[in-house]
């Protein structure tokens, strides 16, 4: 079983969108096994995107690549400088209100959660996916405007950064074990306690 972390932004929180996000959730079968809000200071933004020593290098790459796909020229000389400008961006955006934080349950809990939310840029994530339904921003429009890409909610990319950013947003007295009746149906080997 895998945990991980989701945050509703403060964009998915002024879009009243907290509940169709969590459905999305909770109708695949993870389990919710922590939940709080709060309104997130600059420093612990910084801290949870830097939970992954590679994270300023990867953003920066990945969105200079976006660009090059599209055949434009990217508004930064190297993926570093971009990476920086993102954090900055990023610690402005993400305490600028109130967010949801989550930890979810489940067998590859993980990659089902990103495979629900979406891709980074919702102008390209798939549709079907939060990130791809419920929001139109794009690189070139949160650059333009010298903003983070507005994409309503965090995923944590990896079993090791759930670890470290779970262990960031929540105390361990704030997670609750406890069974949920459908786990029967989505692990049990036999469904040998259906019929009577
Ligand atoms: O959130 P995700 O893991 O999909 O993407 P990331 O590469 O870890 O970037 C974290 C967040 O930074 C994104 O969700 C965007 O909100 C923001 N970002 C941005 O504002 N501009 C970029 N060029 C790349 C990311
Ligand atoms: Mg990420």
């Amino acid at each position: 079983m895998e945990k991980t972390l989701v945050v509703i932004k403060p964009d998915g929180v002024q879009r009243t969108l907290i509940g169709e996000i969590i459905r999305r959730y909770e109708n695949s079968g993870l389990k919710l096994i922590a939940i709080k809000m709060l309104v997130p200071t600059p420093a612990m933004v910084e801290k949870h995107y830097l939970v992954n020593p590679e994270w300023i290098k990867n953003v920066g790459e990945k969105s200079i690549a976006s660009y090059k796909n599209k055949g434009e020229q990217p508004p930064f000389k190297t993926s570093a400088e971009c990476g920086q400008a993102v954090l900055a961006r990023l610690k402005k955006y993400m305490s600028a209100g109130p967010v949801v934080a989550m930890i979810w349950e489940g067998s590859k809990a993980v990659g089902i959660v990103r495979k629900i939310t979406g891709g980074t840029e919702p102008l390209s994530s798939d549709v079907g996916t939060i990130r791809g339904d419920y929001t139109i921003d794009s690189y070139d429009l949160s650059d333009s405007a010298d903003r983070a890409i507005r994409n309503l909610v965090h995923a944590s990319g990896s079993v090791e950064e759930a670890e470290k950013e779970i262990t960031l947003w929540f105390k361990k007295d704030e997670l609750i074990e406890y069974n949920l009746v459908l786990e029967k149906i989505l692990y049990d080997v036999n469904l040998d306690e259906i019929l009577e």
